[in-house]
């Protein structure tokens, strides 16, 4: 049956993919933006844009909250992480009062999160088999922003029949995210390891991020789900893996100190990491397309 859709962060790289496919399936899909010129001109009349919640007074089946933002955009000065937070805890906020005065209630409330929540960690092997959605949060900033975005999305059970929390993982996908900034140097042999190497990459390939959405608008699941891939990867073995399908050598290491004074606070999502588990999604059966990360990284380059 068609829904009507109402999505934050709908011009993203991950919500852009979300939404073509809703407006294949045949949902109306109405977006939030700071930006409704770009949303008309991306789609056409086939999607709605608002600028503000006051003009939003229809029913919404399902609510999809992603906007926030760039974590890896500026470094981690104190006045972006106040806009880290606000962007994403504030504008959730603003969603949370105008849910409650427009009296909506929702099928399927699908919110934003990452696996940041975890904390970050520099070595493996205290992390065993992995995070699953059952571990507690850890610490520092990252982990902190996640688990305050996920409290306010809790106060948004009393609203649905069903909460989704979004543990995503790094999604690698064409022209976007992560991969978007890797591609110049490693196309350019620059590539290399980061820090020790060791640290940990749970990662999602774009299609089965999208496939996995799916899957969950269709299921029973609530609360957190990780969005990951079941086969995480070391740095060191996520460099051999881009430099191979890229036919290019990633001989020099980038020293942690460097990565340190490039990105400052920032650079602990480069030099540390987490082993996360999608232990929802797998229980589910939900079966993965790129579990392996060669075959992501071939399909990727393939169309990039
Ligand atoms: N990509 C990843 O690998 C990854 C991994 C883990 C978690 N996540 C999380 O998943 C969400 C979507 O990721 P993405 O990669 O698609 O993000 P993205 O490409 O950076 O897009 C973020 C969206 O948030 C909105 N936004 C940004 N700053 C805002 C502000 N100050 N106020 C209101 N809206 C703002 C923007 O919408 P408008 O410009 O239209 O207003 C934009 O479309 C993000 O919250 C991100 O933290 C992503």
């Amino acid at each position: 049956m068609n829904k009507t859709i109402l999505i934050t962060g709908g011009t993203g790289f991950i919500g852009q993919r979300l939404v073509d496919d809703w407006v294949t399936e045949g949902h109306h899909v109405v977006i939030y933006s700071r930006r409704p010129d770009w949303v008309k001109r991306r789609w056409g009349g086939r999607v709605e844009a608002a600028s503000s919640l006051a003009t939003l007074n229809q029913r919404f089946d399902w609510l999809v909250n992603l906007a926030g933002e760039g974590i890896a955009d500026k470094r981690w000065s104190a006045k972006r992480k106040q806009q880290l937070r606000q962007s994403r805890i504030d504008l959730s906020r603003d969603l949370l009062q105008w849910a409650q005065d427009s009296q909506q209630h929702f099928d399927l409330v699908l919110s934003g999160s990452a696996i940041g929540f975890y904390g970050s960690h520099m070595d493996d092997e205290q992390q065993g088999t992995g995070f699953t959605e059952q571990s507690a949060n850890g610490a520092g900033f990252a982990s902190q922003l996640c688990r305050d975005w996920e409290t306010v999305a809790h106060e948004f059970d009393d609203l649905c029949e069903r909460l989704v929390i979004l543990r995503t993982g790094v999604v690698l996908g064409q022209h976007g995210g992560m991969l978007a900034r890797l591609w110049l140097p490693f196309s350019l042999a620059l590539g290399g390891v980061i820090g020790s190497g060791n640290q940990v990459l749970s990662w999602i390939h774009m299609d089965d991020y999208r496939r996995a959405i799916h899957f969950l608008s269709k299921n029973s699941v609530a609360g957190a789900v990780n969005m990951t891939s079941p086969q995480a990867v070391t740095n060191r073995q996520f460099t051999k893996a881009l430099g191979q399908v890229m036919s290019r050598p990633t001989i020099a290491p980038m020293p942690g100190f460097a990565a340190e004074l490039l990105f400052g606070e920032m650079s602990e999502l480069l030099l540390e990491g987490q082993r996360v588990l999608p232990q929802q999604l797998l229980s589910q059966g939900f079966v993965y397309d790129y579990a392996d990360i060669h075959d992501a990284l071939r399909e990727i380059h393939a169309h990039w």
